[in-house]
């Protein structure tokens, strides 16, 4: 089922998430709201904030690399920082050129059994890791703009808002 997407400035995606405990039923069916809302909005991640579930879970499916369900997911930057350019499905209609993402991670997290997961990621999916990890914890790409860069975008995103 698709949802609502929660979008900026909305506060509840500033509020942490809560790691996931029980692996039931509910969480799969969330986790199957999440993917329709994905693929709803063309997104290649979503975290449960995003839908106003503040639990540590989020999706992802970049390029040609599977879909992943990542359950309190954590990661470990190895790579150096790369020039990206990022968008968010809580920002419609903005991106923003930044170098503010490493370019390889190592993930651990949980599937949705609760069974471990660990993999590598590199490029665009390294940098989807970041960015989900982020709404977990209650922050936006934006935050990692310098201000003269942030407060430029939101005019422009208020501007798209009002049309
Ligand atoms: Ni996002």
């Amino acid at each position: 089922m698709i949802r609502p997407l929660v979008t900026h400035p909305d506060s509840r995606l500033r509020l942490p998430s809560r790691p996931v405990a029980r692996f039931d039923q509910s969480l799969r069916d969330l986790v199957a709201d999440m993917v329709d809302t994905m693929h709803d909005a063309d997104g290649i991640g979503l975290a449960a904030v995003q839908i106003g579930v503040h639990l540590q879970v989020a999706v992802m499916e970049v390029g040609d690399r599977p879909l992943r369900v990542l359950v309190n997911p954590q990661y470990d930057a190895l790579g150096e920082p790369m020039t990206l350019e990022e968008g968010c499905l809580s920002l419609p209609g903005v991106r923003e050129r930044s170098k503010t993402r490493v370019d390889w991670v190592r993930v651990r997290a949980m599937d949705l059994d609760g069974n471990p997961l660990e993999f590598e990621a590199e490029g665009l999916e390294a940098a989807c890791v970041q960015h989900e990890c982020d709404h977990i914890r209650g922050r936006l790409y934006i935050d990692h703009l310098s201000a003269v860069r942030r407060q430029r975008l939101l005019r422009r995103y208020e501007a798209g808002r009002r049309r």
